[in-house]
């Protein structure tokens, strides 16, 4: 069952998957300060209107999550058009590989689709390249790359999209 989960829940929940979704293996749990940034960057997506939707099997044990925003259309304005983007998907490591994550898109998808989004995008580090073919065998495209966004010497963003509205 997916279900929208209000912050402190979330929190509780789903914390340390999100240290994996959010940092990969750099997010340190014995450094306060990262516990800090995380903390105020899922606060950031709450107050920003995210919606986050977990994912949980019969007996209520929390299976993942995915963030998704919706923005809204600018009325009369053909440059402020309706779209989504996911922020963050995530499955807990020992429900990987069993369609859990793909049930997950495919909802944010229909959510977007229901929203009236032309395009629903993502950016993820373009050196996931694991994560680069999740969303690929789901029929989202790279169609732009930031190389130096977090600096020289770093691979940077991986931008995809689907358009889900002709
Ligand atoms: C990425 C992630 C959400 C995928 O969820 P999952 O439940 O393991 O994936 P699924 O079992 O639903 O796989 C669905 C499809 O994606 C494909 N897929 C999954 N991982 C893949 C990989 N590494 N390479 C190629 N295809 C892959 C599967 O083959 C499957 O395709 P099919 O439907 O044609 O059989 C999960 O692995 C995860 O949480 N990773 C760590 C966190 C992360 O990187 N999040 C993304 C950054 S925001």
């Amino acid at each position: 069952m997916i279900r929208e989960v209000e912050e402190t829940k979330f929190v509780k929940q789903f914390y340390d998957l999100m240290t994996e979704v959010e940092c990969g293996s750099h997010f340190d749990f014995s450094n306060p300060r990262h516990d800090e940034w995380l903390r105020r960057r899922i606060s950031r997506h709450y107050y920003r209107g995210v919606k986050f939707f977990g994912y949980y099997l019969e007996d209520d044990k929390p299976v993942g999550f995915a963030g998704l925003l919706a923005e809204e259309k600018l009325e009369g304005v053909a440059c402020f058009g309706q779209m989504t983007e996911l922020l963050d998907i995530g499955i807990f490591p020992e429900y990987r590989g069993k369609g859990y994550g793909k049930e997950l898109l495919k909802y944010t998808e229909n959510y977007s689709r229901e929203f009236g989004a032309y395009c629903m995008y993502m950016a993820t580090y373009a050196k996931s390249h694991e994560t680069i073919a999740f969303y690929g065998s789901h029929g989202f495209a790279p169609v732009a790359t930031l190389p130096d966004v977090h600096g020289p010497g770093d691979e940077g963003r991986v931008y995809l999209r689907k358009i889900i509205r002709h």
